[in-house]
């Protein structure tokens, strides 16, 4: 096999893992899966098929068939298919549909980053660099409203306050790989870090495991 070097990346909704992921990913020239886009797809495949989201065996039938290749973030963004995809995502039948391919990426040579819920606890317990990026509550809310009206829309920051902490409990209180800091992650809190002091917090943390390995 292959050797491969894997970061795994969790945390809540909107704490700023998509961004570092992806700056970590080019740093290093490792490929780049976020997770959040398999259960988006999945989601949107039952969503457009006019399919039950409260099926476990329907729904899993639709996570065999996501293709890891051809995961778009524009076309997976919208909020309804965030929303349909924390509630398959409880679903322990699609989770271990989506872990396994999620764990067949994680080998690529010469090295991956994978962000989401779970990697470091479930889908890559071996991962040698798991860090847990997180923010309060309101500054990701903040956050994701900024994001909004920057692109020119309109936002209501309660709602998404609101919608934030809901999908906090959702993601943080289902029986099947809650989401939690594995024990040995790094945690990185971005209330009041910029992405740049995230992103060196984060390379000084892979070029010591980096040298390590
Ligand atoms: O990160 P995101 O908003 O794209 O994720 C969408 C939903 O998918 C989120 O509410 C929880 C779920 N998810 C998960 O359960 N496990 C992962 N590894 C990634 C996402």
């Amino acid at each position: 096999m292959s050797k491969t070097f894997t970061i795994a990346i969790d945390g809540p909704a909107a704490a700023g893992k998509g961004t570092l992921s992806r700056q970590i990913a080019d740093e290093y020239g490792f490929h780049h899966l976020d997770t959040g886009l398999t259960y988006r797809a999945a989601a949107k495949a039952l969503l457009d098929a006019g399919l039950p989201l409260d099926n476990e065996q329907v729904a899993e039938k639709m996570a065999r068939e996501v293709e890891l290749g051809d995961l778009e973030r524009d076309i997976l963004a919208k909020h309804e298919i965030g929303e349909a995809a924390s509630k398959i995502a409880v679903m322990p039948a699609v989770r271990r549909a989506l872990v396994e391919a999620q764990r067949r990426f994680s080998e690529k040579a010469p090295g991956t980053v994978i962000d989401g819920r779970d990697i470091g606890t479930v889908v890559c317990p071996d991962a040698p660099v798991k860090l847990y990026v997180t923010a309060s509550p309101e500054v990701r809310a903040r956050r994701r409203y900024e994001e909004i009206i920057g692109k020119g829309g309109t936002a209501d920051f309660d709602a998404i306050f609101e919608d934030v902490k809901r999908r906090d409990e959702r993601d943080m209180g289902r029986a099947d790989s809650p989401l939690k800091p594995a024990e040995e992650a790094h945690l990185l809190d971005t209330s009041e870090m910029s992405i740049e002091a995230a992103f060196q917090a984060a390379k000084s943390i892979i070029d010591a495991a980096l040298s390590r390995n």
